[in-house]
């Protein structure tokens, strides 16, 4: 399958991406630092693939914080990609999809990251699934959302008010129940656990 034929690769947010700015990063990317600075504490030489990394903020980020860090960021985004690319030495960039990493190896990565993405696709086990499979055996996955503590899992699309375009995805909310039942019954799963995360300050609209 193509890239351009995947549904969820209509998602575009390549305005916003496009021209964020990385030189203030956004307090979740502090925050995964500090996780990824305890993983990689007694590795001499490691690797991170940040999945969904649009025009490469995070790996920009991380960069700056760990010199040492072998950075990958892949995005199904063609344009973010490319303007990364030219912008942003000292990271691969590779235009992909999260649910079928082709060209990435099984077991590459020392840690995965996946920031705010699963919630555009309407399973989140191929994304999930990918980003275990491409990590190493002692390796952690560490990935950002919403999940449902009720036993719910549900699929939400939008679109603005008056608009008669085709709804968007973004929004879907997996459970915890669900996601905990698929990582159970994965053997590559050695423990794996939630963590509340609550922004300590309010966004702008
Ligand atoms: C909400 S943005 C999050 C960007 C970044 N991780 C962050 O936290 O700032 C979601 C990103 O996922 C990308 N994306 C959408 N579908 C994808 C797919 N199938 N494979 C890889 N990336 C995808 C979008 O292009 C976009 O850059």
């Amino acid at each position: 399958m193509n890239l351009s034929d995947m549904t969820d690769a209509s998602y575009s947010r390549t305005d916003i991406y496009i021209d964020g700015s990385k030189d203030k990063p956004k307090y979740m990317f502090v925050v995964l630092g500090d996780k990824v600075e305890s993983c990689i504490v007694n590795n001499n030489n490691p690797s991170l693939l940040d999945v969904g990394g649009a025009a490469g903020a995070f790996t920009y980020y991380m960069s700056l914080r760990f010199a040492g860090l072998k950075l990958t960021c892949l995005d199904a985004d063609k344009s973010l990609i490319e303007k990364a690319n030219k912008q942003i030495s000292n990271v691969r960039f590779v235009h992909g999809d999260a649910n079928n990493m082709v060209g990435l190896g099984t077991s590459e990565f020392d840690i995965v990251t996946m920031t705010g993405t699963m919630s555009i696709f309407d399973d989140f086990r191929p994304s999930l699934g990918e980003c275990i499979r491409v990590c190493k055996n002692k390796g952690r996955v560490l990935v950002t959302g919403q999940f449902n503590e009720y036993p719910v899992d549900a699929l939400i699309k939008w679109r603005y008010s008056g608009d008669t375009d085709k709804y968007n995805p973004g929004y879907n909310l997996f459970s915890r129940k669900s996601v905990s039942e698929y990582l159970n019954g994965l053997e590559r799963v050695k423990e794996w656990k939630f963590e509340k995360f609550i922004l300590p300050f309010d966004l702008k609209k």
